[in-house]
């Protein structure tokens, strides 16, 4: 399954996710990852999210049990989002593939945490998150949206900078 530009665009745009697991007993496990990259193998065949585990313990003994895991991301000043479910493989450091699923992560990071694993959640089902004032309010514009969340969260746009 490929990701569509505009999900790749959308979770470039979501500051964090939530990526949710199970236990062995089927608790459900849910915590937010900031650290995460949309990622296509080099073949172009494989999509997936690659998420780093900085400190996710229960997540990854969890996905050890059972690899099935689901990843939420929304863009809150659009409004819009996605679900990813998949299987997750735990990568980690030692793994011939590392460096190269982990690229991603590390451009967000520019270094400053190590990473343990990279979860690599190969993207199964896809479903789109939409708040309800789309339904509700399909007449306004994107900007109208956008302006209306900065408002809600108190969120001031920044200037860009000046070139003298
Ligand atoms: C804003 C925010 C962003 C976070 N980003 C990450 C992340 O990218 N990777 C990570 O491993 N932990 C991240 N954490 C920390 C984990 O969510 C936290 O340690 C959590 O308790 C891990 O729970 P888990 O073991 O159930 O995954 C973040 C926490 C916050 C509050």
């Amino acid at each position: 399954m490929n990701l569509s530009d505009e999900m790749v665009q959308v979770l470039r745009n979501s500051v964090l996710a939530w990526l949710a697991t199970v236990d062995a007993d089927g608790w459900p496990n849910v915590s937010p990852k900031e650290i995460f990259a949309p990622y296509t193998d080099p073949a172009g065949i494989t999509a997936a999210i690659a998420i780093a585990d900085i400190a996710s313990p229960i997540s990854v003994s969890n996905l050890r049990i059972n690899p099935r895991a689901c990843l939420s991301a929304v863009d809150i000043f659009r409004q819009v989002g996605y679900k990813v479910q998949g299987h997750v493989r735990i990568i980690a450091p030692c793994d011939a593939a590392f460096t190269e699923v982990s690229r991603g992560l590390l451009e967000l990071t520019g270094g400053q945490y190590l990473v343990r694993h990279v979860l690599l959640l190969e993207v199964e089902q896809v479903r789109r998150i939409m708040a309800p004032s789309y339904h509700l309010f399909p007449e306004r514009s994107e900007a109208q949206r956008v302006a209306q969340a900065m408002q809600a969260y108190g969120v001031q746009p920044v200037e860009p900078p000046t070139h003298s």
